[in-house]
This record gives C-alpha cells, sequence and structure tokens, in this order.
C-alpha cells in the first residue's frame, strides 16, 4: 500500500471539495454578527411591528398562519404556542432555537414551509436577534 497521490485520486479530492462547497450555499443562514444582549421590547418586537404586522396581525385581517404578532399579543402567541401549521411543533420552545419554528422560519431553513417574512428576508442581524432572544430565555423584557 502506498499513500502517493495518483492524478486520478487528486481529480477525486477536487470533485468531493467541490461538492462540499455547494451544499454550504443551502440551508439555515449562519448570520456573521455579534449580537449579545437582546430585550424583547426594544430589539425583536421592532422586527415584527417593521416586517411582519401586515401579515400576522388579527385587526387587519391579514391572520395568516392564526399567529398575532402585533403588540401586546406577539409574546403570548408565541412562546410555548403549538404552532397552526406545523403541530406538534412549538412556535418558540424557550432556550431552543433549533426546536423554534419561529427561528426556522426566518433563517431560511425551508423546514417549515416558506422562509418569512413571506417573499423576502430579515437581515443577517435581524435573523441573529431572534435567535439569541430565545436562547437567552425568550424573555418577555
Ligand atoms: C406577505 C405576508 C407575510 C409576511 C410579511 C410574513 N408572513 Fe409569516 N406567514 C405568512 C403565511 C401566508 C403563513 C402561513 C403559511 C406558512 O406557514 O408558511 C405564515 C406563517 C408563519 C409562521 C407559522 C405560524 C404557525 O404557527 O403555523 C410563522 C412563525 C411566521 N409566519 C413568522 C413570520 C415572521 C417572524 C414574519 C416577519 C419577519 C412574517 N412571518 C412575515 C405570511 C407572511
Amino acid at each position: 500500500m502506498n499513500y502517493i497521490i495518483t492524478p486520478i485520486s487528486f481529480i477525486l479530492i477536487i470533485i468531493s471539495l467541490s461538492l462540499l462547497s455547494c451544499t454550504k450555499d443551502k440551508g439555515p443562514i449562519e448570520p456573521d454578527v455579534n449580537v449579545t444582549t437582546v430585550s424583547f421590547i426594544n430589539d425583536i418586537q421592532p422586527i415584527f411591528n417593521a416586517d411582519c404586522i401586515a401579515c400576522h396581525n388579527t385587526a387587519n385581517n391579514q391572520f395568516y398562519g392564526y399567529l398575532d404578532l402585533s403588540e401586546g399579543n406577539s409574546y403570548n402567541d408565541l412562546i410555548s404556542v403549538v404552532s397552526n401549521g406545523y403541530a406538534p411543533e412549538k412556535r418558540v420552545v424557550i432556550n431552543d432555537s433549533d426546536a423554534s419554528v419561529l427561528w426556522q422560519k426566518v433563517n431560511n431553513s425551508l423546514l417549515y414551509g416558506s422562509n418569512m417574512p413571506l417573499g423576502g428576508s430579515l437581515s443577517n442581524t435581524d435573523i441573529e436577534k431572534i435567535r439569541v432572544w430565545i436562547d437567552e430565555g425568550a424573555q418577555n423584557n
């Protein structure tokens, strides 16, 4: 047995490396930003106000997924609430972003249908804020 790299194995190595790099383009976004402390009132609700309530608000008849993300209602409609479309999964599992439908629906994982906001995507910073908020205990702070 010798370990000299023959031209054939060299080509195989190049092919496998390029396949690996292809798979990196798909799947969850891993935001390259550093977010530390997140407040629900000051950081998360403003994201919902800007990008979500047009479609997730009981008041204006756009109540998709039976999810209300308007101020004063969003927190209770998320925490430990079983998802309408993806039961038995929960919208937010405290301290566990991976298990939370909310996080999976904004990070482009496509595990639970379309990415949110429908037809677009949040900034990397906003995506990371949602993850950190959940993993810091999803507090109403
Ligand atoms: C243009 C309309 C639209 C916008 C804007 C939008 N959504 Fe949605 N959302 C939908 C529709 C339609 C569904 C139901 C289909 C589905 O689950 O993908 C949905 C479902 C969801 C669900 C699943 C609810 C459940 O329990 O089944 C979550 C979580 C969600 N959206 C989060 C968000 C967040 C967070 C934002 C803002 C960042 C957002 N959405 C913005 C249309 C929208």
